[in-house]
């Protein structure tokens, strides 16, 4: 954070989407497959421009689509404040490269997955008004329903974690921007933000989560992404009236 920057009061937020997807087997960048006929980007951006507050935004993309043309880019309606720029080859670096390219007009960072489309305006307000609130970094999670096993390297359980202590965490992830900063100058690697500012010694807040923000990673995810979609847009009509 430069000093032109240490009076801002607005919300930046980086999307990242570079991922390729391997896991989804679409033969194109995951962000970049369809759900109800337009990139997963693409609905995550429209979320986004709805989001109160935001000033500044950068999109992170395969570096083969950081000219932000073409017809993987066809449906994605870039907010006024986006920058596209090209990611890395782990998730970290494309971060890093987002928080480098926002403006100097935010002083809170939220880092999202493109891949979680569809989470709702209300969590990104939620994880803003935590961080506001005096958090250095904040996420949101859910229960995890399911018992969690720690396994060593035969697959034997060497642990059982109480399950109410756990929980599955999303994005987007909110942070000062400061604290972002430094967590990303440190050069370390993890799956998600909230790991490199712990390990920098700082609290991470866990506020709710959304079902609706989980991440699109299988083909079965795909799926029932659609699903959430058309039951989001597709409000039936009520049952007609009997004479
Ligand atoms: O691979 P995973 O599902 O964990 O990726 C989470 C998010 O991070 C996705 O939106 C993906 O596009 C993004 N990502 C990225 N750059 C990478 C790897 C993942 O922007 N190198």
């Amino acid at each position: 954070m430069t000093d032109a920057h240490a009076a801002a009061r607005g919300v930046g937020v980086v999307v990242v989407a570079a991922g390729s997807g391997s896991r989804l087997g679409a033969g194109t960048p995951k962000a970049f497959v369809h759900l109800g006929g337009r990139p997963l980007v693409a609905h995550a951006l429209d979320v986004v421009a709805r989001v109160p507050g935001v000033t500044s935004v950068a999109v992170v993309v395969p570096p083969e689509l950081a000219d932000a043309s073409g017809p993987a880019w066809a449906g994605v309606r870039l907010p006024p404040s986006a920058v596209v720029v090209a990611g890395g080859a782990e998730r970290t670096h494309s971060v890093a490269a987002g928080l480098a390219a926002l403006d100097d007009s935010c002083d809170v960072v939220l880092v999202h997955d493109a891949a979680r489309c569809l989470a709702p305006v209300a969590v990104f307000e939620r994880v803003v008004a935590a961080v506001r609130g005096g958090a250095a970094g904040v996420v949101p999670g859910v229960p995890v329903v399911d018992t969690v096993k720690v396994v060593d390297e035969r697959g034997v359980v060497v642990a059982t974690p109480d399950r109410g202590s756990l929980r599955a965490v999303q994005t987007p992830q909110g942070f000062r921007r400061v604290v972002l900063e430094a967590a990303h100058a440190g050069g370390g690697d993890a799956t998600d933000d909230a790991g490199l500012v712990e390990a920098l010694g700082h609290e991470v807040l866990v506020v709710a989560g959304d079902p609706l923000a989980h991440k699109v990673t299988t083909p079965d995810d795909l799926a029932h992404a659609e699903r959430l979609l058309v039951g989001a847009l597709v409000i039936p009509p009520p049952p007609e009236e009997s004479p």
